[in-house]
């Protein structure tokens, strides 16, 4: 009955995209799977349609054309018509679906639009050999179907089962492209999974066992509580004092050669409840994402792991729980970050900043870095200014800021350049300490977001920076394009676009002599 071409044609073959773990995982990630060709399996097939060009071929008896008119279909990104088919063992849908003008956001959105329609189906055959894509589009494609097929649940009994396998027809010459979305796909799928994640579960050990079993092969070491304390790591014990679940720094390496140094460091607060400064119970409720950003770069060393990129990439996540209790630090409280400037702690719920500093101040002593980028689910002010879709980036370096809105753009994940505003660094001044931890209120000068990151950059020892703010974007509210609710594992796709684009470039030797600046 169905004439539309799912079986291979002529110097084409259908390539297996991935399939969905088991439902007794607690997150599904999609994953590659044995080989299938498209014509032993019944479910969707899917034919596309570019803003007034119907490019699906004829099924027998339906006129596609008549029905893409009927239905007004306009073929923007994003667009689906399902079509029933009478056919006994065959497909039993078939899935029409906008392009619009076949953008690699176009295809991306596509992909999730489809993956979603095809929630029902065990199988979805795509055909995409009319539309003639290349390495991004196909690549955003993939990221669409297997991103939107992410599913978390602690459901006694799984609710839905998501689609188990995509098929994908069209060209071989693009197999390295698709092998890498997959890649991408699969470690953000990793990251969410570690936001999703319940706080009672999550502990920072847990995040270190979890950081161990996800980057595999590659060299991961945890600082403990005690150890941390013995190196003056300040600021992650001030802040993890107050839970019984200790704190911990994971530090994990992958060298792959090449000639520059990049270490990314990780927000992992594990929940927080502000501490002794406490939120209100609506403030805490998605505070189990607090740890996004360290969730956010531990699986991008694992994609940058799989994709064997000539770099070496360090990552530092900082994990603690902020909770209040007798042994909690106080407002008023001094510590001493690492390297040993000190911190008038006057509000325990900006705790992200001290894991954070510790770990730079860290990295900047001790790792020798060429850039340093931190990424943090930092401040509620951050969605206020920009929304939930972007991510504020604050840079040291204008080329380095240059790099990351570049990977942006190819990677789909939106970011927004901040200003650090010099006027505004008196704010941090302490009369007691080097610095103090939140903005002085009396000065009145607002920008929550920007003294959060004025405070990192102190102690970054005047090294290329960039700091993420990811509390808008490092967790979605609902289903839309390519994202979940929950966790959406933002960072993922952008830092590792980043490293691509990075490795290929020619860089500066290794391990040039440097003196790590000291004081601010
Ligand atoms: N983890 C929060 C920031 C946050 C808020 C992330 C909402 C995601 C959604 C951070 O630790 C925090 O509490 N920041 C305070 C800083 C303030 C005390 C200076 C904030 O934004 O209110
Ligand atoms: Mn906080
Ligand atoms: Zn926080």
């Amino acid at each position: 009955m169905l004439a539309l071409p799912v079986q291979p044609a002529d110097g084409v073959e259908p390539v297996e995209l991935a399939d969905s773990a088991g439902p007794d995982t607690g997150g599904r990630a999609a994953r590659p799977a044995g080989h299938t060709t498209a014509s032993r399996r019944a479910g969707h097939t899917t034919a596309s349609r570019r803003a007034g060009h119907t490019t699906a071929e004829p099924v027998d008896g339906l006129d596609l054309a008549a029905l893409l008119e009927q239905e007004a279909f306009a073929g923007s990104a994003g667009e689906v018509l399902a079509v029933p088919l009478q056919s006994g063992q065959g497909p039993h849908k078939l899935l029409l679906f906008g392009v619009a003008k076949a953008a690699p956001s176009d295809l991306r959105s596509a992909g999730a639009a489809l993956a979603r329609r095809a929630r029902d189906s065990a199988s979805l055959v795509v055909d995409v050999r009319s539309l003639a894509l290349e390495g991004p589009a196909l690549r955003a494609l993939v990221e669409g179907l297997l991103l939107a097929s992410y599913a978390f649940s602690r459901a006694s009994a799984p609710k839905d089962r998501p689609l188990q396998e995509v098929v994908l027809v069209g060209p071989v010459g693009l197999q390295a492209d698709l092998d890498a979305a997959v890649v991408v796909a699969t470690a953000t799928a990793a990251a969410r999974d570690l936001v999703n994640t319940p706080s009672l579960e999550k502990t920072p050990q847990w995040l270190a066992e979890q950081a161990g079993a996800l980057l595999h092969g590659l060299t991961v070491s945890v600082l403990d509580e005690r150890a941390l304390a013995k190196r003056g790591f300040g600021g992650i014990v001030g802040v993890g004092q107050g839970s019984t679940r200790p704190p911990r720094l994971i530090e994990a390496v992958y060298d792959g050669g090449g000639s520059r140094h990049v270490v990314l460091v990780g927000k992992g607060i594990t929940f927080d409840t502000g501490g002794l400064s406490l939120k209100p119970n609506d403030g805490m409720l998605a505070m189990k994402t607090d740890m996004g950003g360290a969730a956010a770069v531990l699986a991008t060393l694992r994609a940058v792991a799989d994709l064997q990129l000539p770099i070496k990439v360090t990552v530092l996540a900082a994990a603690a729980e902020n909770m209040p209790s007798g042994s909690a630090q106080r407002p008023g409280d001094v510590l001493t970050q690492y390297g040993g400037r000190t911190v008038e702690v006057l509000n325990t719920d900006a705790e992200g900043r001290l894991v954070l500093a510790d770990a730079l101040a860290y990295a900047d002593a001790e790792l020798d870095p060429d850039v340093l980028v931190d990424v943090a689910t930092l401040t509620g002010a951050m969605p206020v200014a920009l929304g939930k879709r972007h991510a504020g980036l604050f840079a040291s370096s204008d080329e380095l800021a240059a790099q990351l809105e570049e990977a942006s753009l190819a990677s789909g994940e939106p970011l927004w350049r901040m200003p650090l505003v010099e006027d505004y660094r008196v704010a941090l001044d302490s009369p007691v300490a080097d610095l103090r931890n939140i903005g002085q209120p009396k000065l009145k000068l607002q920008g929550g977001s920007i003294t959060a990151a004025l405070f990192l950059r102190e102690f970054t020892g005047g090294r290329p920076w960039a700091h993420l703010d990811i509390a808008g974007p490092g967790r979605s509210g609902a289903d839309t394009d390519e994202l979940t609710k929950g966790g959406t594992g933002y960072g993922v796709r952008l830092l590792t676009a980043w490293l691509v684009a990075l490795a290929a470039q020619p860089g500066p030797k290794r391990s040039r002599p440097r003196l790590s600046r000291r004081s601010a």
